[in-house]
C-alpha cells in the first residue's frame, strides 16, 4: 500500500464517519421548527409545544457535574437504532390510567430548556428519559411523595431494601447535616441521625430533583414526529362477514 492511498483511506474513513455522525445532525437539528398537529391523523389542530416545569437549566448543571450521564442515558432509541419501546415506563407509560400505552421514541424536543442534550455515555443504569413518571408510580400505592424517594435514592440507593445491592453512588454532599433546635425540618430525611441532627438537602439537591421529576414523556406528539408509538391505536371492529 503506498502512502497516498492509506492516506486517502485513513480521511475517508474518519471523514464519512464525522459527516454522519456529526456533521449530518448538527445541520438537521440546529433550526428546528415548531411542529403542527395534523387534523387528519392526531385529531387535533395547533402546534405541539413540549411542556416542561422545574429547574431544568439549573438541576442539568449537577446532573453534568455529578456524571449521572456516565451510567445513565436519556434516549428512548429510535426503531433503526435498536428500538427500547419494549422496556416498560421507559419513553411513557406503559399503562397509563387515561391514554392507555404512551410509550415512545425521544426526539429532539425532548431536551428543551438544556444547554446540552445528555444523551449519556453508558447504560450501566436505567435510562432516565422518563424517570419522573416512573418515580411517580413508585410511590403512587404508599401515597409517598416523589421528591422523598429522589432525595432518600441520592443520599444513599442502598438504604432502599430492594436496593440494597445498587451500584448507584451515594451523594451525601449534597445534603446538610444540620443541628436543628426545636421543630425538625419538614425536608428533613428519614435516615438514622445522631441525637439533635437532621439531613436536610442543599440547593443543588433541590435543583437536582426538581430536574429529575422534570423527565416526563406524558405529552401527546403529533403523528409526524412520533412515527413508532408502542402501542397502534385500536382498530376499527373488523366487518361482519357476509353470508
Ligand atoms: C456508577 C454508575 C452510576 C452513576 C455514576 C449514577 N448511577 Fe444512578 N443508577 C445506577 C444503577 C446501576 C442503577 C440501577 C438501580 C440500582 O442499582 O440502584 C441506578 C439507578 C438510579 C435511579 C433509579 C432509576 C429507576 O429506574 O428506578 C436514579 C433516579 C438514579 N440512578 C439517579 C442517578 C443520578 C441523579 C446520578 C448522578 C448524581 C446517578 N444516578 C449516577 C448507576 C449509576
Amino acid at each position: 500500500m503506498t502512502f497516498r492511498s492509506f492516506a486517502i483511506g485513513l480521511t475517508l474513513a474518519f471523514g464519512i464517519a464525522w459527516m454522519a455522525v456529526v456533521v449530518v445532525p448538527f445541520f438537521s437539528m440546529r433550526d428546528v421548527k415548531p411542529v403542527a398537529f395534523d387534523e387528519a391523523a392526531d385529531g387535533k389542530t395547533g402546534i405541539y409545544f413540549p411542556k416542561r416545569t422545574g429547574r431544568v437549566a439549573n438541576g442539568a448543571e449537577v446532573y453534568a457535574s455529578n456524571g449521572c450521564y456516565l451510567c445513565h442515558t436519556q434516549v428512548v432509541r429510535t426503531t433503526d437504532a435498536g428500538n427500547d419501546l419494549g422496556r416498560a415506563d421507559w419513553g411513557g407509560n406503559k399503562t397509563d390510567e387515561t391514554r392507555g400505552d404512551t410509550r415512545r421514541e425521544s426526539n429532539v424536543f425532548d431536551y428543551q430548556g438544556e444547554k446540552f442534550a445528555q444523551i449519556g455515555v453508558s447504560r450501566l443504569g436505567p435510562d432516565l428519559s422518563n424517570i419522573g413518571l416512573r418515580v411517580q408510580n413508585y410511590v403512587k400505592e404508599s401515597n409517598g411523595d416523589p421528591k422523598t424517594w429522589l432525595y432518600l435514592h441520592l443520599y444513599n440507593p442502598r438504604l432502599d431494601p430492594k436496593l440494597s445491592t445498587s451500584k448507584c453512588p451515594s451523594l451525601p454532599f449534597l445534603f446538610e447535616d444540620k443541628a436543628i433546635t426545636g421543630q425538625t425540618p419538614v425536608a428533613a430525611l428519614a435516615v438514622p441521625t445522631k441525637e439533635g441532627r437532621a439531613i436536610v438537602p442543599t440547593p443543588e439537591a433541590e435543583s437536582l430533583v426538581s430536574y429529575l421529576l422534570s423527565l416526563k414523556r406524558d405529552d401527546a406528539l403529533p403523528k409526524a414526529i412520533n412515527p413508532a408509538p408502542a402501542a397502534k391505536p385500536a382498530a376499527a371492529p373488523a366487518a361482519a362477514p357476509k353470508g
